[in-house]
């Protein structure tokens, strides 16, 4: 399975912030918001990884990551010139994808729980159909929301509805088989002039191949979509890592623990953060077992 992370978009609704650079390289308590679902790939075992972001944007993430081999995974890049939505990334992505299944995260989704890397590897073995996942919000009409019949099963899903019919919004993560790339091509933008994932949702959900998962009290996700939810998310993260010495989003960990990268490399990029905690917790867990 390939991975695809959208970090374009040009962040207007967090300006003056972003006036200049991206929204998914600014920091999320102690690193770039992107470490989040770079963090949440890695997780699903996933080692082929597109960065897709803007003709601004896209070099600053080239040079924060390189080809990711010091974390023991492979990463290109390309650019999205217009923001055409969401869905655009099968297409833009249709080359790297190959005859592939894919899992797209959005660069600002953060997600954090008890048995989400279980629930990443089990989307990511699916052979056909599609995964998305749907958490309970206060705002569902910000979100796409999944619609239920009586029986609990899901309808249908409507984008950003003035009447939302459940609390359940759908997440940027989507596990998706090859058929993507041709639904992708197949629909037409919507009012707004994107090509929405919603109506790839709706496509799947139609032909009875979609399963949307809900995820329970036990899971946290944060769309990072303004400076409060930027800021509430941090504290989150704050609050964590402070409490548990248990870091969110520490794609060095990760590559560690996922036997992606030796001891030695971990100590190497902990010796380059050694004046932070994240340096320190980095030298912790090279020693760690657990
Ligand atoms: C997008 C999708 C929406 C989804 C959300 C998750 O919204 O269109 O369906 O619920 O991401 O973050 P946007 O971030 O473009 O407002």
């Amino acid at each position: 399975m390939k991975g695809i992370i959208l970090a374009g978009g040009l962040g207007t609704r967090m300006y003056p912030s972003t006036l200049v650079c991206s929204k998914q390289i600014l920091s999320v308590y102690d690193k770039p918001l992107i470490y989040y679902s770079l963090s949440t790939l890695m997780l699903a075992g996933i080692t082929q990884i597109l960065i897709i972001s803007t003709p601004r944007d896209l070099k600053i993430f080239e040079e924060l990551f390189g080809d990711g081999s010091q974390i023991g995974i492979s990463l290109s890049y390309v650019v999205q010139n217009f923001p055409r939505g969401i869905a655009e990334a099968f297409i833009i992505g249709d080359e790297f994808i190959d005859k592939q299944s894919v899992c797209l995260v959005l660069g600002d989704n953060i997600f954090y729980g008890h048995g989400f890397p279980k629930i990443l590897m089990n989307a990511a073995k699916q052979k056909s159909g599609a995964t998305i996942f749907g958490c309970h919000v206060s705002n569902p009409f910000d979100f796409g929301v999944v619609e239920f019949d009586s029986l609990g099963n899901a309808i249908g899903i409507e984008e950003k509805p003035k009447q939302p019919k459940s609390n359940y919004a759908v997440s940027g993560l989507y596990f998706y088989d090859n058929g993507v790339v041709d639904i992708a091509k197949s629909i037409k933008p919507s009012k707004r002039g994107e090509l929405e994932i919603t109506c790839v949702n709706n496509i799947y959900l139609s032909q009875k191949k979609m399963k949307v998962e809900l995820l329970g009290r036990g899971l946290t996700w944060f769309d990072t979509g303004n400076h409060r939810a930027m800021l509430e998310a941090a504290n989150f993260v704050e609050a964590v890592q402070t409490r548990q010495d248990l870091y969110i989003g520490c794609i060095e960990e990760v590559a560690f623990r996922k036997g992606l990268i030796t001891r030695d490399v971990l100590l190497g990029h902990a010796q380059k953060m050694k004046s932070t905690e994240y340096g320190r917790y980095l030298y912790k867990i090279a020693d760690t077992k657990l």
